[in-house]
């Protein structure tokens, strides 16, 4: 065999030939990496940020049309199909499938009426259809104050601009209806000039104040949690209906029970049992903190709102929804298990918690109804002093848990321990109350009406629903329409320039 040095010898051609093949391969390798680069780059830098959005821009369409993937994706949570064992978007009356809650909640908005959460695509459309909300047919009227909206809406950062976060706090839930008409938005996790996320909710910030920590010192990955901490927590209204988020003491159970003795905190008294009860509003953000994954440094968003890819652009699902409806980009991202398997760990850590609450919630349901009949004998306030204290704490250690939705997967053995030791409360409470009966003459079994069914409980307790209904059909079909008008035309009124969105004080 003559060698390639040889034969170009002989042939000269041939060693032009080898050079230009040789030219057209490197060419080719380094147009197909920069290719490649020119992809991630684009992955990365998938946006713009737009200098003339207005920092305070409530209004998701107008940001969506410089983030059309965002916008577009956030608006599939118009889809409310999803359910699954637990949970989902479905919208699903709570009490009709767990009447136990209208007697936890007796004396208490959330006894009338109680659904599955949707999604933040209904945020405003849900507080103004919850029977929770009233009927208030004048600005002013009706239960509840403005500081109900602050987790509602992209309206809400604009307003207290406006206003002073202190006087939209004092004002009334109905006086600022006609304000609040955009659902949970860009504005509420981003900065429009940069699109960083940003804590648009004081609230959050006063809280890491208090404990010395400086919310902007925040880590990336901890904003990925902290702008969903902004909502998705436990909190309480205080003076003038001021949102604090009572976590000094620390995010467990325990620790804000504490908080809320030490101001001798009362949410309400329960009519049966005469207990200052607490209500748990939704410390999601708590209860995932105690979790696994939460230890092991995944944010809200590596579950909630994963990442997606459409051709070459990487960019964040704004479908903000349960992970069981996306496990492929949810989980499988970290874990190699089949979707089957990752959704079949997810529902029986759930039914083993939901198993206990349940104990706990029939156990919470008895003491109610076994103190009232206890009261009626005749018990006196000392008597009854150290059933109430089990009672309250018991039946706030369920619905700390209770009300942390996802709580179930987010921290399986922290919901364990809350509702086991709930339970000792609430069994203590009814042993108490059948040393008192006894003392009181009635030794046999304490009576417990019938309240096994969501109407039966309510008649139980004289809950007039209809009544509520209709004044709340009423509202829906005369003040909301209004609202939205009025809306409409201050939208116009900023397209246009004749007002500024955040008018001057
Ligand atoms: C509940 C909070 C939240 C809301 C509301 C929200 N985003 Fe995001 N957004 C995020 C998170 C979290 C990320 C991921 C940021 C990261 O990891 O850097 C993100 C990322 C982005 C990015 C960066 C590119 C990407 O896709 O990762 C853009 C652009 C964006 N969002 C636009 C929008 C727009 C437009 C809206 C309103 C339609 C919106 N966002 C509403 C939380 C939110
Ligand atoms: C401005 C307040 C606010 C912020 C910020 C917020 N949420 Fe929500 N979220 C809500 C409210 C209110 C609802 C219930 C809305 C309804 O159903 O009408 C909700 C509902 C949900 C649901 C239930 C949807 C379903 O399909 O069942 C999930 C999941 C959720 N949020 C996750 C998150 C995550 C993750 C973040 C952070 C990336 C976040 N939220 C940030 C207020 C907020
Ligand atoms: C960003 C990475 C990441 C994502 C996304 C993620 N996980 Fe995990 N998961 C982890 C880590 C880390 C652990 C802890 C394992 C360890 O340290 O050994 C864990 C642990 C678990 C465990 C065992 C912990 C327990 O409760 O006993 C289950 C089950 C689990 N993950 C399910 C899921 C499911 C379901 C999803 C999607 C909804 C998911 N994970 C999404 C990283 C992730
Ligand atoms: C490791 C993945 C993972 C992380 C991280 C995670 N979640 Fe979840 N979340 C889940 C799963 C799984 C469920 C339960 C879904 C079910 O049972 O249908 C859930 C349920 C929920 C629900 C109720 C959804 C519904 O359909 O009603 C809310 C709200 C929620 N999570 C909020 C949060 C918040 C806020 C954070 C951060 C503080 C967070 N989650 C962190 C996986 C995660």
């Amino acid at each position: 065999m003559k060698t390639l040095g040889k034969r170009i010898e002989e042939k000269p051609w041939i060693g032009w030939v080898v050079f230009l093949i040789t030219v057209v391969v490197v060419f080719l390798a380094g147009l197909f990496t920069y290719t490649i680069v020119e992809r991630r780059t684009e992955a990365q830098f998938v946006f713009q940020p737009v200098k003339d959005l207005h920092p305070l821009e409530p209004r998701l369409e107008v940001w969506g049309e410089a983030f059309p993937r965002q916008f577009n994706t956030y608006n599939q949570m118009a889809d409310t199909t999803f359910r699954s064992e637990f949970l989902g978007s479905t919208r699903l009356d709570l009490l009709e499938k767990n009447p136990r809650l209208v007697i936890l909640f007796a004396g208490f908005a959330f006894a009338t009426d109680y659904n599955l959460a949707r999604g933040h695509y209904y945020s405003v459309t849900d507080v103004h259809e919850t029977l929770r909300t009233g009927a208030p047919m004048k600005a002013g009227e009706g239960p509840m104050p403005a500081t109900c909206w602050s987790c509602k809406s992209s309206d809400v950062p604009r307003l207290m601009a406006e206003m002073g976060d202190d006087e939209f706090y004092a004002a009334r839930w109905s006086e600022v209806g006609h304000e609040v008409v955009n659902p949970i938005g860009c504005v509420n996790c981003h900065d429009p000039q940069t699109m960083n996320l940003r804590i648009s909710q004081p609230a959050l910030v006063e809280a890491f104040e208090r404990q010395g920590r400086d919310v902007t010192k925040a880590t990336h990955q901890e904003m990925r949690s902290l702008t969903c901490a902004q909502c998705h927590v436990e909190y309480y209204f205080g003076s003038g209906n001021k949102l604090i988020f009572p976590w000094d003491r620390g995010l467990k159970a325990e620790e804000v029970e504490e908080y809320k003795d030490n101001i001798e905190f009362a949410d309400w008294v329960h009519p049966l049992s005469r207990t200052r009860m607490l209500k748990a509003q939704h410390p999601d953000y708590e209860i995932f903190k105690l979790g696994i994954h939460a230890q092991r440094g995944v944010s809200c968003a590596d579950c909630h709102m994963p990442y997606r890819t459409e051709g070459g652009v990487k960019y964040t699902d704004h479908r903000v929804q349960n992970p069981l409806n996306n496990v492929a980009n949810a989980c499988q991202t970290c874990h190699r298990q089949s979707e089957a398997e990752l959704v079949r760990n997810v529902v029986s850590r759930q039914r083993d918690v939901y198993d206990v609450r349940e104990k706990l919630e029939i156990a919470l349901v008895n003491a109610h109804l076994e103190a009232e009949f206890v009261w009626n004998l005749g018990a006196t306030e000392d008597q009854m002093a150290p059933v109430l204290q089990h009672i309250r704490t018991g039946q706030w250690l369920w619905d700390y848990g209770a009300a942390s939705h996802g709580g179930a997967f987010h921290a399986p053995q922290e919901m364990m321990r809350m509702f086991g030791n709930g339970v000792n409360h609430a069994q203590e409470a009814r042993l108490e109350l059948a040393r008192i009966a006894a003392r009181l003459g009635h030794s046999d079994p304490i009576p417990i009406p019938d309240v096994s069914t969501k109407a039966k409980a309510q008649a139980y307790l004289g809950i007039d629903l209809e009544q509520r209904q209709r004044e709340k059909n009423e509202f829906l079909r005369i003040v909301v329409p209004e609202w939205l008008q009025r809306a409409d035309e201050r939208h116009r009124q900023w397209d246009s320039g004749e007002r500024d969105i955040v008018p001057s004080r």
